[in-house]
């Protein structure tokens, strides 16, 4: 009756594990002062353009001339036709209001999206990866058992991403046909370059694979020849579905806001995966709330694109610290320069877990352990720059002082 896929899932999900360890030391300890900065949750308040817009939407939908009841499933135009012209248009990508859904964040559209592919379709993840991509089809049933021995799924790709290979997978001589892409990416904080995207864009329209990429931490990168978005690629269309969110760049992670980009070049078996997804969305989604969407539309003002880019300067300010800190006490660690995720290798052979729980008791601060992302992340640990300067200054000193 139930849906066995889920018994193959191991423990829970890697952020409520970390969140129910920290909960059983703190209670354990409760006169530790512990510094978060494990999961990707953003701290900065809402930039002042973003509630000024939000209090306005809220007043709007008191009066009856200006209330709004159920949203476009696809999400109100206003919206979708800024961020094409602003986020794609202007970057020289050919990409239409029509080709955006508006939703409620890139985590579920990861999971969802998934539901538009057979159940035997093959799927590759970076290792490691960001978990939805895997759990996800594994709750669908596309993959064999879990592996205890080698942390792996049966018949999934895996690719590893390594410090030899600059944390950016190699492309499998065979591609399944669906491949997940995170760049900047989470965990590891590493780029890829225009020229490195480009093969993946290549390969897939050789072979019919689809892309799933996730650009989630766009607003984080500060070098030249990183592309911000998939479709500055040659041919990204006809291969490509691309994820992005409010939540990082505007600190929406509590908002709730993202969307996703279905190309209406995207084919497969005759049939358009635009059309499939705003089929699925209108079936299965009621549509993102206006008073968000008024909130998202204000993020694309000239004050709102200035407050936003101030916060995201002002966590890079702390990425830098931690790597450069990190460095500074003889740590390998790298990310952090195109990212808000710094990625470092665990000391004298420590597990994940095991300097997670280290950091934990010697300085009172919380990471994530590189193993929970994925086997080749075992031997490593992530940090994120979104805690505030003061207590990420704190955390390095800690650190150092271990
Ligand atoms: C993370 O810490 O990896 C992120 O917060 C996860 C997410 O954005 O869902």
């Amino acid at each position: 009756m139930i849906n066995h896929n889920y018994e193959k899932l191991q423990g829970s999900y890697l952020f409520s594990e970390t969140a129910r360890r920290t909960a059983a030391f703190q209670q354990a300890h409760p006169d530790r002062n512990l510094i978060k900065l494990g999961i990707g949750d953003v701290t900065l308040p809402l930039a002042p353009a973003v509630t000024e817009a939000m209090h306005r939407a809220v007043d709007e939908m008191g009066r009856a001339e200006t209330f709004h009841g159920y949203a476009p499933e696809q999400g109100y135009e206003f919206l979708r036709s800024v961020i094409a012209k602003h986020d794609y248009q202007d970057r020289g990508c050919d990409i239409s209001a029509d080709e955006i859904f508006v939703s409620d964040g890139a985590k579920c559209d990861c999971g969802n999206t998934q539901e538009m592919f057979s159940g035997d379709v093959h799927i590759a993840v970076c290792d490691p990866v960001y978990p939805v991509y895997l759990d996800t089809n594994v709750m669908a049933g596309r993959t064999g058992e879990y592996d205890g021995a080698t942390g792996r799924y049966a018949g999934v790709t895996y690719m590893p991403c390594t410090l030899e290979n600059g944390f950016v997978p190699q492309i499998p001589e065979k591609m399944p046909e669906l491949v997940y892409l995170c760049f900047p990416n989470n965990p590891t904080g590493a780029a890829i370059r225009k020229e490195e995207l480009q093969k993946w864009v290549d390969a897939a329209n050789r072979s019919g694979s689809i892309l799933l990429y996730d650009a989630a931490y766009e607003a984080y990168i500060t070098e030249e020849g990183i592309p911000h978005t998939i479709y500055e690629c040659d041919g990204a269309k006809t291969c490509a579905i691309e994820f992005r969110s409010f939540s990082k760049n505007a600190g929406f992670t509590g908002v709730r806001l993202g969307f996703t980009v279905v190309p209406k070049e995207l084919k497969r078996d005759g049939a358009s995966l635009r059309d499939m997804w705003f089929r699925r969305q209108g079936t299965k989604y009621n549509g993102t709330p206006y008073i968000v969407q008024k909130a998202g539309e204000a993020v694309y003002t000239p004050d709102g694109q200035k407050q936003i880019k101030e916060q995201v300067a002002y966590y890079m300010e702390n990425a830098a610290v931690i790597r450069e800190g990190l460095i500074s006490c003889g740590y390998q660690a790298c990310g952090g320069v195109n990212s808000p995720y710094i990625w470092m290798k665990t000391p004298s052979g420590m597990t994940s877990w095991e300097f997670f729980d280290y950091l934990l008791d010697h300085a009172g601060v919380i990471g994530t352990p590189g193993s929970g992302f994925g086997p080749s992340g075992e031997g490593y640990f992530r940090l994120t720059a979104f805690g505030s300067h003061e207590s990420t200054k704190e955390a390095v000193e800690r650190i150092r002082k271990m």
